[in-house]
């Protein structure tokens, strides 16, 4: 398995449209399997293909992802994922992606999803689900229409968070953090 790089906004691989997937084989279950390594490496509950540089409709993830007891990791990859069903009700949630480091901000999401995608064994699957993983369910799934968490904010919260992540980054790049 592989570490794969990691894409940043504002990187334009992040605002693709990503394509559909037509073959499960050996080769994409292997691209499977190093962005799951990728995800847990970089401490996140889920990750898109685009992040990796990858348009195509890919996501994996782990509401547990926990690194002291592997046995409580529960990984899930799916392909071509679809919300077919939302309930009426929303939370709110705070967010972040590992495309927007250290930064977190409220977003409204729905409280149940209904997905509907293909397994790592090529197998069609659906999954009613709520909470935590609901909301990474349509964070990951937005990714893959190109959309971030910060389009859902306001334009001034999104300003502000923007100007943080420079300023993170900035202090990095001096060492400061
Ligand atoms: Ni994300």
């Amino acid at each position: 398995m592989a570490i794969l790089k990691l894409y940043e906004y504002p990187d334009e691989v992040l605002r693709q449209k990503c394509e559909r997937v037509s073959k499960i084989d050996d080769e994409l279950r292997k691209f499977l399997d190093n962005m799951l390594e990728t995800m847990y490496a970089d401490k996140g509950c889920g990750l898109a293909a685009p992040q990796v540089g990858v348009t195509k409709r890919i996501i994996v993830l782990d509401p547990n992802p926990s690194d002291e007891d592997l046995s409580l990791r529960r990984p899930m990859y799916l392909v071509n994922p679809e919300i077919v069903w939302r309930s009426d009700e929303t939370v709110l949630f705070n967010e972040g992606c590992l495309s927007l480091p250290n930064q977190r901000a409220d977003v409204e999401r729905y409280k149940c999803v209904r997905v509907h995608y293909t397994d790592y064994n090529g197998k069609e699957q659906e999954i009613l689900a709520d909470d935590l993983l609901a909301i990474i369910l349509q964070h990951e799934i937005d990714h893959l229409d190109g959309v971030l968490y910060i389009d859902h904010l306001s334009r001034l919260k999104r300003s502000r968070l923007l100007k943080k992540l420079e300023k993170f980054r900035e202090e990095k790049a001096q060492g400061n953090s």
